[in-house]
């Protein structure tokens, strides 16, 4: 395996320091960094490396599990950092960086961990700079865009300079080990095969509920609000990999094309449907963790209709999901921090006993990794026929005797060995798009009124009156 330069675009900035670093140091502690293999991250002020090392050492005492930190690991590690100091808008302040880059024979994969307004420009000055071999690569991360034509604008400009199969789009969530296990839980497993569609399944769920509220990124978040932030991109995904038909292989072209299949299917909401389908709503002042906290517009310091929690009835018109919904939901402020697939199968076909419940196949992805399957069982402490539901439970990291692994990690790791079945193809960035444009649009109309919910809670009435219309409720874990 070849060495490979890290090129971190943004290299000081918070994703870098947050996500991109402790994932490199985790590359570095399993030995998966080849000889050779440097970190080189761009800044635009006059970082010293002096300064830049003791920077990144400082963010992975913060950011590791406890006890992660190790000082030999560390020294191998710090010897691959490097700064060097660009302004990405004068080309000759690029020479520096071009040198280090062209004296070596490393595979250089760029990591835009910038504004997506300057990745074409980027990615030109890389190109004339002669910087983009065959072997390069590029990763990107949302917001890949505002709407279907801003994200085309701006995988049209990348596509100038890297071919489709160079380019590695994030979405954090396929990185998550769950969302990597339904994979196998749907496609190695016999018994769920023939039960995988609208003859055996009622309905889905996913929620992706978060507590905390939205911080210091106020001024990015007001412009998008959760639909553009957690709904066009993870819950979509998430969404195609319960829904997909199972791919011939696990190469990106077959998973990619199952997936895109699904976003084609997904169908649009518009008009009065929005109304009916859609439900958004803001946080106001409530509580968290025992302590009041505020609401959204007090976090923002003003006036905003933006939406922070959505919840919508989606689906999928194809033979296999005809008329099952999947209910969607994610919002900040929530009561918890968790995120969960829920499969909720249909009744038996003919009752015998009267009382049974309907299995639930959960998958929970946060905040620990654990499936739920819930069956029917005979209560044995009971002389008569008595049922009673049993619920097993398995806790994948006690199973496999190892921690959740980084999911930034997992997929830094896949975009040097080039392997991009967990990454997003520019066609499924277009099709969630094409279907999330009409809503937001029709937001901007008023055809679904924002509502409101108090902070510390599951969100506002209308999304629980959503499932209730259909004479259902939203999953709670005990
Ligand atoms: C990001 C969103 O993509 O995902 C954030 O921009 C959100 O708003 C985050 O907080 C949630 O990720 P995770 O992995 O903490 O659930």
């Amino acid at each position: 395996m070849q060495a490979t330069d890290w090129v971190i675009f943004g290299g000081t900035g918070d994703l870098s320091m947050r996500k991109l670093m402790p994932a490199l140091y985790r590359c570095e502690e399993e030995g998966r960094m080849v000889e050779g293999s440097r970190v080189l991250a761009t800044s635009r002020g006059n970082t010293t490396q002096e300064e830049f090392v003791q920077g990144v050492k400082a963010a992975l005492q913060k950011f590791l599990r406890p006890g992660e930190f190790e000082e030999s690991t560390w020294v191998q590690f710090a010897e691959r950092l490097l700064i060097v100091n660009v302004d990405l808008s004068d080309v000759a302040s690029w020479n520096d960086m071009a040198e280090l880059l062209k004296a070596s024979a490393a595979t250089p994969v760029y990591y835009l961990a910038i504004p997506p307004s300057l990745f074409g420009g980027v990615c030109a000055t890389l190109s004339s700079l002669d910087l983009v071999s065959d072997s390069a690569r590029v990763i990107v991360e949302k917001p890949l865009g505002y709407d279907r034509e801003s994200a085309e604008a701006i995988n049209g400009e990348i596509a100038l300079y890297f071919t489709e199969s160079q380019i590695f789009r994030i979405d954090h969530y396929l990185g998550k080990e769950s969302v990597q296990n339904l994979l196998a839980l749907r496609f190695a497993n016999r018994m769920f095969e023939n039960i995988w569609d609208a003859n055996s399944i009622d309905h889905v769920q996913i929620t992706l509920a978060e507590s905390v509220g939205v911080e210091s990124r106020g001024g990015f978040y007001d412009g998008a609000g959760a639909m553009r932030d957690m709904v066009q991109n993870h819950l979509l995904q998430l969404l195609c990999f319960v829904a997909m038909d199972p791919p011939n292989a696990l190469d990106a072209d077959s998973v990619r094309s199952e997936k895109i299949k699904v976003l084609r299917s997904l169908r649009k909401i518009t008009g009065d449907d929005i109304g009916k389908h859609t439900v958004r709503a803001q946080y106001v002042d409530g509580e968290a963790g025992g302590k009041p906290v505020d609401s959204y517009i007090g976090d923002l310091g003003k006036p905003s209709r933006t939406e922070t929690f959505v919840a919508i009835r989606a689906f999928v018109d194809n033979w296999r999901w005809k008329g099952v919904p999947f209910y969607l939901r994610t919002g900040k402020r929530m009561s918890g921090r968790y995120a969960e697939m829920v499969i909720q199968f249909k009744p038996v076909t003919h009752s015998l006993f009267g009382k049974e419940q309907n299995n639930q196949l959960v998958i929970r992805l946060q905040p620990e990794e654990h499936i739920y399957i819930n069956l029917m069982s005979k209560d044995i402490a009971s002389a008569d026929v008595k049922l009673r539901p049993i619920e097993f439970e398995i806790d994948l990291a006690a199973e496999c005797n190892a921690p959740v692994a980084d999911a930034y990690k997992r997929l830094m790791l896949d975009a040097m060995t080039g392997n991009g079945t967990l990454f997003v193809h520019r066609e499924e960035v277009d099709y969630a798009w094409r279907w999330a444009d009409p809503i937001i649009a029709g937001w901007k109309k008023n055809l679904a009124p924002l509502s409101y919910y108090a902070a510390g809670t599951n969100g506002p009435e209308s999304s629980e009156d959503l499932m209730a219309d259909d004479n259902r409720q939203w999953h709670v874990q005990d």
